[in-house]
């Protein structure tokens, strides 16, 4: 897509996702209008301007707002084409034990931004999801299934304005802040690594992998769309080994919330699921646009009944030295 004279908007821009697609965007689309960071803490804001400093980057533009406020939205919202919507509250643990903040960030958010998108010249949605968000057993996961079922749903009351709205799910993403590679690598210092179960798998992409398929989304989107990525899957055995083979592990169980493996597509999904090549895309049960036109457009193969994609049962792994190599190369080039 060409984003020449577009205003792009990041809710959570100065996150590990929102300073990796800002980075993106000014590098492959340097004749953007303006890309405006939307989040709470000024402080962070501070740090992200020295990194993109006006001097540098004329058409970034820092701010302060909260998801949970719709006016601030719709003030925000002025004059924007496409909102990537990356805000949220991603811990588990802290999820699970402060529900109620949850809530409002991941879901109250998500209506804001949709609320506010149907009532400005928003032309696009891209909103952020998680494999947490697939059958989920922790409150974060069903926060965010509730958002990616609010962004499908959105598609169906936006009348006759052309907005698009999507949904990007992946899973762990490389390196991200309060990721488990960086919790390694400062622990490995004590000599031993805490894992909670040693038949634990999750889903592995890198932050440009995840910039990436906010892109494709942007770019290919009809609306109702939920985008998965095809990657491959690790062992935490295995990344444990790969950041400090020296250390000794020890089991300490698994924590309230956690799967074992996680699943990006249920068998329950497959009856509205289609190949596209990189990508999987979960369809609404009642698109809002004709089926067999998406089909042909995009050779989109159905995939079979009772298919699921799940990180344990994944035809690709990375091995220790492959997660060594990715860990040099995104996220400790010291390493
Ligand atoms: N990292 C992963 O492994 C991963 C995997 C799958 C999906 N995701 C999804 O990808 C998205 C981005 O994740 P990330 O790793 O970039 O997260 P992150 O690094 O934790 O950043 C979160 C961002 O959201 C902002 N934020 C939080 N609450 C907010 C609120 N109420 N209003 C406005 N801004 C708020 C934060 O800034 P302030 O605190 O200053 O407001 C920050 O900019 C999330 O939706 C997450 O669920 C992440």
């Amino acid at each position: 897509m060409n984003l020449e004279n577009k205003t792009i908007l990041i809710t959570g821009g100065t996150g590990s996702l929102g300073k990796a697609l800002t980075s993106h965007i000014f590098k492959n689309f340097p004749e953007i209008k303006k890309l405006i960071i939307l989040s709470r803490d000024e402080q962070k804001q501070f740090q992200m301007a020295q990194e993109f400093p006006e001097s540098q980057f004329p058409q970034i533009r820092f701010f302060l707002g909260d998801v949970r406020d719709e006016q601030r939205l719709v003030r925000a919202f002025q004059g924007v084409d496409i909102v990537i919507h990356a805000a949220a509250m991603k811990h588990v643990h802290l999820a699970e034990y402060n529900p109620d903040e949850c809530i409002k960030t991941n879901i109250g958010g998500a209506q804001n931004v949709i609320h506010a998108a149907l009532q400005t010249s928003v032309s696009n949605v891209v909103a952020l999801s998680t494999d947490k968000a697939c059958a989920p057993i922790n409150l974060y996961g069903a926060t965010k299934l509730t958002s990616d079922k609010l962004f499908v749903a959105a598609n169906n009351i936006k009348g006759t304005n052309p907005i698009k709205f999507s949904v990007v799910r992946y899973g762990n993403v490389m390196g991200s802040n309060g990721s488990v590679i960086p919790f390694f690598m400062k622990k490995k210092a004590e000599g031993k690594l805490p894992i909670t179960d040693a038949t634990m798998t999750r889903f592995n992409i890198s932050l440009q992998g995840g910039v990436d398929m906010v892109m494709h989304a942007i770019d290919q989107a009809w609306g109702g769309e939920i985008f998965i990525p095809k990657i491959p899957s690790y062992r935490i055995t295995d990344v444990a080994k790969a950041v400090a083979p020296e250390c000794t592990l020890e089991i300490i169980g698994i924590r309230p919330g956690e799967k074992i493996h996680e699943e990006m597509i249920t068998s329950s999904d497959s009856y509205n699921t289609y190949d596209l090549g990189k990508y999987y895309t979960i369809l609404p049960s009642v698109p809002h646009f004709d089926l067999d036109d998406f089909v042909s457009t995009f050779s989109a193969i159905k995939v079979t009944e009772g298919f699921n994609y799940n990180s344990g049962t994944n035809a690709e792994w990375e091995t220790v030295n492959g997660l060594r190599l990715l860990i040099k190369e995104h996220v400790d080039l010291n390493f």
